[in-house]
This record gives structure tokens, sequence and C-alpha cells, in this order.
């Protein structure tokens, strides 16, 4: 959610925090903020409301010089937008706190504290920590000391950044349920809650474990876990390249990231897939006894990710005949299920940290599920290092808010899976073979696809004075459409709602008129005759269809009917490519009525809270 970056150097830190935060941005944007140590008896800070380029331009005029800094980028919880609430808070003159996460017993803190005669500035629950840490350090001496006897009282989430004037050369970070990531220099170290913010500066990083606290100098890091034992954790490279967090020549990341899907689909694919068949020792060593004991699969995820574990389901049980529930990670959390014996608890997430699906997940490893198998795109994240077995797509760095190559990768891990645990489940050769050599075939397609930009664009006019509409879809496809209404709304603010094209008689029917349009996708399967009984439909009440058809499905265009000829496609592997003309379409309604496409309105990119 917000977005956190800090750096302790022999160089002014002020850029680097800058650089950082601008990174960061899409985890939150509505206010940012830095605090900068520079040896003096107070800690500088400057804070804005809006973007980081208004926070950028406060410190160009009046800059921040110092060796040692926190800064922050917000998505509002506990209060509103404004710079009172904008991080760092401080306590007093010199000590100044950066948080993501939530601090649920904040009230009670803040009762306590200002009992004990601190004032507050803001309505945050940042503040209440703030205070906590400076009472203690009133009365330890020691920022280490002060931040370690706070965490106890802190019930919530949150990662904390925490310096002190009179502590001018390092900074205490500890993390408990939202990420923070130590970036390894040569004689100055930094932290962030994304290693992106941090490309510019280091490729070496460190990922806290839950529950440890870090006290960070220029030329030494030491971690302590949750029982004050000194650790020693790992240290990774980042392995895309430094430019990957870049927009390079695209006018927005969104259309970036869409662009580079042929790319990243084939990367997913690489060392996964043969000619012909699913290496499925690629999928870790206890694949494979994994998959001959796995009667049902359950899958949890949010948003985007809950969209592609929906095409999953069609995929696992017809191709693997095994049964699969899917369901979005807040809802499972918060209610009994019957654990049915031997089933695979399959989670789903792009980064690897949002808060209700790692909840979901920790309850599952002590409810008695056979293993958990996390597809992830972020290497080292929470849920990589929480489950048992682990498909990485290979995405790389997604900074659109609204997620799309993250989608297709992770439908091509799915796919992958599933054909291995078919396998185990009677899968003939020959069947695999043929979905293999079609999942070769989707790098192509989805560049045959993106070379259709031009009329999908032209087709995007019709939308841009339109409020609502309705995305359709049969079978798999279903998903696929759901996944292009939620494109739709996250950056167009267009309200668009998804049916299985079926249901259309049973309710959205009443609202079909010439001001609402409707999207459909039409791969040439057995269930195309039917959907076009479901256009006809919609026409006989005037509304206009906007249909992506298979060049063979005979879907004719007419007035009011505008068809997107695609190429044939495996029937299988189609909610793929599919995919892609509803990204573009989304992508250039949202160009058109001019709204923030990378960081749309009220949204964030990791839902690392609650
Ligand atoms: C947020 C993002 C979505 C994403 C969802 C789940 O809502 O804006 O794009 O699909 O979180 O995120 P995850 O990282 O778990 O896939």
């Amino acid at each position: 959610m917000c977005g956190i970056v800090g750096a302790v150097s022999e160089r002014d830190v002020q850029g680097i925090l800058l650089e950082g935060l601008r990174r960061l941005e899409y985890r939150g944007y509505d206010s940012a903020g830095m605090a900068v140590i520079n040896g003096g008896p107070h800690a500088q800070r400057a804070r804005e409301l809006g973007k980081v380029s208004a926070l950028a331009e406060a410190v160009e005029a009046n800059p921040l010089n110092g060796h040692l800094g926190i800064a922050h980028t917000r998505w509002a919880t506990h209060g509103e937008p404004s710079q009172l609430n904008a991080h760092p808070h401080m306590s007093g003159d010199g000590l100044a706190i950066v948080h993501n996460g939530i601090i649920e017993n904040y009230q009670e803190l803040r009762d306590e504290l200002k009992a004990d005669g601190f004032e507050f500035t803001s309505q945050t629950d940042t503040e209440v920590v703030a205070h906590l840490i400076q009472k203690n350090y009133r009365e330890q001496g020691s920022l280490y000391d002060a931040v370690k006897s706070a965490i106890p009282r802190l019930r919530g989430a949150y990662a904390l950044a925490v310096v002190h004037a009179d502590e001018p050369d390092h900074l205490v970070v500890c993390r408990e349920g939202s990420p923070l990531v130590i970036g390894v220099g040569i004689g100055e170290n930094f932290i962030a809650s994304d290693q992106l913010a941090l490309l510019p500066v280091t490729d070496r990083f460190m990922f806290l474990e839950e529950g440890d606290i870090a006290d960070i100098r220029k030329d030494r890091i030491e971690i302590h876990d949750r029982e004050g034992t000194p650790v020693e954790r790992e240290t990774n490279r980042f392995e895309h390249g430094a430019d990957s967090a870049e927009k390079g020549e695209y006018r927005h990341f969104m259309l970036k990231e869409i662009y580079e899907q042929p790319k990243v689909i084939k990367a997913t694919m690489e060392g996964r897939v043969t000619d012909s068949r699913v290496l499925e020792q690629a999928l870790g060593t206890e694949a494979a006894n994994l998959l001959d004991n796995v009667r049902h699969v359950q899958i949890i995820a949010c948003g985007t990710s809950y969209h592609a574990g929906m095409v999953a389901r069609y995929w696992i049980e017809e191709l693997a005949g095994v049964p699969c529930s899917v369901e979005v990670a807040s809802e499972f959390r918060y209610r009994k299920h019957v654990i049915q014996p031997d089933t695979l608890f399959l989670c789903i997430s792009q980064s690897g940290e949002t808060a209700d699906t790692l909840a979901a997940l920790r309850q599952a490893k002590k409810a008695g599920f056979r293993a958990a198998l996390a597809i992830c795109n972020v290497p080292g994240s929470s849920l990589v290092r929480e489950s048992d077995l682990v498909i990485m797509t290979q995405a790389g760095p997604e900074i659109g808010v609204a997620s799309t190559k993250a989608f297709t990768t992770q439908l091509t891990a799915l796919l992958i899976f599933t054909l291995a645990l078919a396998r185990h489940n009677g899968l003939s050769a020959e069947r695999e073979a043929d979905i293999v050599s079609a999942l070769h075939q989707v790098p192509g397609q989805v560049s045959d696809i993106l070379a259709l930009n031009g009329g999908i664009e032209e087709m995007s006019r019709a939308f841009m004075d339109k409020f609502h509409s309705l995305f359709l879809g049969r079978g798999s496809q279903f998903p696929v459409a759901m996944e292009g209404a939620l494109k739709l709304k996250e950056i167009s603010y267009i309200h668009a709602e998804a049916y299985p094209a079926g249901e259309l008689k049973h309710g959205p029917l009443a609202l079909v008129d010439s001001e609402m349009p409707v999207v459909t996708v039409a791969p040439n399967n057995d269930l195309v005759e039917k959907l076009k009984s479901n256009l006809e439909e919609v026409r006989a009440r005037g509304g206009e269809l906007f249909v992506f058809a298979d060049k063979s499905a005979g879907v004719k265009a007419e007035e009011g009917v505008h068809v997107m000829q695609l190429p044939p496609v495996h029937e299988i592997t189609a909610p793929i490519v599919y995919t892609v003309p509803l990204q573009l379409l989304s992508y250039h309604v949202a160009v058109l009525k001019g709204t923030d496409v990378d960081q749309p309105r009220n949204l964030a990119k990791s839902v690392t809270v609650e």
C-alpha cells in the first residue's frame, strides 16, 4: 500500500529518496514526504499533499541535505489524505518515522500517550508509534532499544523505519505483516518496501522475515529475529535489468507491460516445457510425489489473480478431472470450511504480499491441507517464503496498478501446473502434446493481437461518453470477461459488470439499451453458437455490441455490431490470448478519458493491509 524508502550514506540522500519514491508511487499516491538528518539537533522534514512530483518541487526549492533519511508515499487508511496526515510523522523535533500497514490498537495507545502528555497533530495510527518510540527513547536513551520495546505493544501489520537526530548514523527498521527489503550498497545501505525503489543504487537485497528488527548503518547491517537472536538473512541479486522499472518508449507502464506479454509468457514457459510435454521436475523435487496425491485443489487469490484462479478451475476440472474450488482470500479467511482430504492449497498473487492472501495461507497451513503451492511474481516475497512449492511467473516488475502481464503469466504457469497434475490423473500423452504445442504458439498469437492495436483504439472511442458497460463470456471465457470488466472500471472509471452470457436473460438484459455497450469474447469453441444467440438478445434490445471473435466463428459485423476478428486459437489457451484485446480496449478508453492510467484513483498495486 504505502511505499517506504530510506538511506544511510556518505552522500546526500535526498535524490536517492526522491527517486525511490517515484518508483514506489504505484503503492500509494495521495501524499508524500521525507525526513533527513544532517547532524543538527532537529530532523528536517518536507511533506506535500498529492503526488511525489509535488514533494520533488518542494525539496528542489528548499533542499533537505544530509546523509541519513527516510521517505514515504501514502495510501490513506487512518485519516484523509492531507499534509498533516502525510508521513514522516515526528515526535519532538528529533524523531521521525515512516510506516506501511495498520496499527489496530492505535486508539488505546493514543489515549495512553495523550495521558502521558504527548500532543497529536494528525489522525494517523503512525503518529502513535512515533510517540510510543519517543517515550521509550527518553527512558532508554537508545533508538534501537526504543523501537525494540515498542514492538510488543503494537497489534496489526506494519513495516517501520525510524531515525533520530541525536543518532545521525543509523536507521532502525522492523516488519510484521508488511514487506521490507534492505538494499545492500558499498559504504551505504538502503531500505524500501519494494526492491524496485532501490534499483538505481543497488542490485543486492536482503528480505526481512516477519518479526525481524534491523539496525542499518552505512557499513553494517545487524538483524535480530522476533526472539532477539542475531540472524543473517541471505543476500540476493535482482535478476531483471535495472531498466525493467522504466517506461522507456511507452507512454504508460501499462502499455509497456501489455506489449511485454509475448516475451514474459515465453520466459514463464522456459525450462518447464519441452516441445510436447511439461517437465514436472521444474515444479520442484517434491512435485511428483505431491501431484500423485492431490485429490482436490483449493485456489485463493484477490483481484486479477482471482480471475486467473477462475480460469484455472476450468482447466483443472477438464484436463485433470480433479475437483477445484476458487475463492477470494478476504472471504475464505473469515468462514468455516469443509476441507476434503488431500486438498492442495494454491495461492495466486503477483506481489506475494497481499494481506488477505497471506492470512488465508497462514490459516490453511494450520488447517490440514496437503501442501501449499504459490504462483507468484516476486522472488523473496512473503508468499514465496511461506509456501511449500512455488511456481514463479517471469513477468518481471509490474508497475501499472492495473495488472496485465502478471495475469497472462499466471495463466501460463497455471496451465503448466494443470498439465502436470493432469498427467498424474490420466491425461494422454497426445492430448498433453497438443496443448503444449498450443501453449508454444501463444506468444506469437499475442503478438498478432498486439498488431490489432490501431483497430482496438478506434473501437474504444465508442466508450468515451458511456457510464456503464457489460462484459459477456461463456465457459473459461467468463473469467476473461470478468478480468476485462475489472480493467475497464479500474482505469477508466466506467462501471463495468461481467456476466456469464447464459445469465443475460436472468437480469442484466433489463439494463441493455443503446447507452450500454456490451463487450463479448467469442473464440470458436462449442459454446459459440449459444453465445451468438445471446448476442441476438442484446441486438434485439438496441444494445451496441463489441465482439472479439475467432475469424472462423462466423460473427458478422453489421450496424451496432463491431467485430474484431482474431486469429484461430486453441480452445484451452484461448483465455490467455483473448485477455489481451480487452486490456488494450481499457487502456485506450482510459487514455481518451484522460485518467491516470498507471495510478488510478483510490487504488494501490499491492494491498498489504486488510
Ligand atoms: C490490488 C491490485 C490488483 C491485484 C490485487 C491482488 O488490488 O490493484 O491489480 O490484482 O491487488 O494482488 P496480488 O499481488 O495478490 O496479485
